[in-house]
């Protein structure tokens, strides 16, 4: 599974990318605007610093802006993928790309349909938001499995992207029902290593090989 990190934090991205833990960045207008940051410039300083596919997402609401922008967004770096949005609008543009050979991520996805929608016109990615199905009592992770099994019937290779991710247990049902990638807070990612156990065992550790009076350097 890979692990993108859904932040324009340089600092956290960073953190994570020495671990070895990111396969990608993603970001939208939101998290654009949480940064205080100039879009181009932050956007330039992800891509510099991530090998992997970095999401910058158009604002132009018909085909022809979204190409115009997507096609300044890609001036900006080579592993800048395309953000649109599911509209008919941003499915023709992606359709566009998709010819041309241009990588995109196809963001606010909230049913199995619009996802068929976008492996149809070619989408790199599609970005189901799982945690704002969860906010109004629908089940986020049940859509990835209906994705899942649609782009496997057919044998799509738009890689489903599942954003929107609130908490560690979402990263853990992503990989049980097969979602390609995840894109998450950096502070979700961290949690994942997180067990009480594992801190009471280490202590234990600690405190017997203490009375060994050894040392291994
Ligand atoms: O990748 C989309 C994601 O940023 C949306 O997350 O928490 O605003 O629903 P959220």
């Amino acid at each position: 599974m890979k692990f993108f990190v859904d932040s324009a934090d340089l600092d956290q991205i960073a953190a994570l990318n020495d671990i070895g833990l990111v396969d990608g960045v993603t970001t939208n207008p939101s998290i654009i605007a949480k940064s205080g940051r100039d879009f181009k410039e932050v956007v330039a300083e992800i891509c510099a610093l991530v090998e992997g596919p970095v999401s910058a997402e158009v604002i132009a609401m018909d085909t022809d802006g979204m190409l115009a922008e997507g096609r300044e967004l890609r001036k900006i770096a080579d592993n800048i993928c395309v953000k649109l949005p599911l509209t008919m609008e941003g499915l023709k543009a992606c359709k566009i790309f998709s010819r041309e050979g241009i990588s995109t991520n196809v963001t606010l996805c909230f049913s199995a349909n619009q996802a068929l929608l976008a492996a149809k016109c070619g989408a790199s990615f599609i970005s189901p938001f799982i945690g704002r199905l969860d906010d109004i009592t629908q089940d986020g992770i049940e859509l990835i499995e209906d994705i899942r099994m649609i782009y496997d019937n057919y044998g799509y290779e738009t890689e489903i992207l599942a954003a929107s991710i609130r908490n560690v247990n979402h990263i853990k049902d992503c990989a049980l029902v097969g979602a390609d990638v995840i894109t998450s807070p950096p502070d979700v990612i961290r949690k994942m290593a997180n067990h009480p156990l594992t801190d009471a065992g280490l202590a234990g550790f600690m405190k017997d090989w203490k009375k060994t009076g050894q040392t291994i350097l």
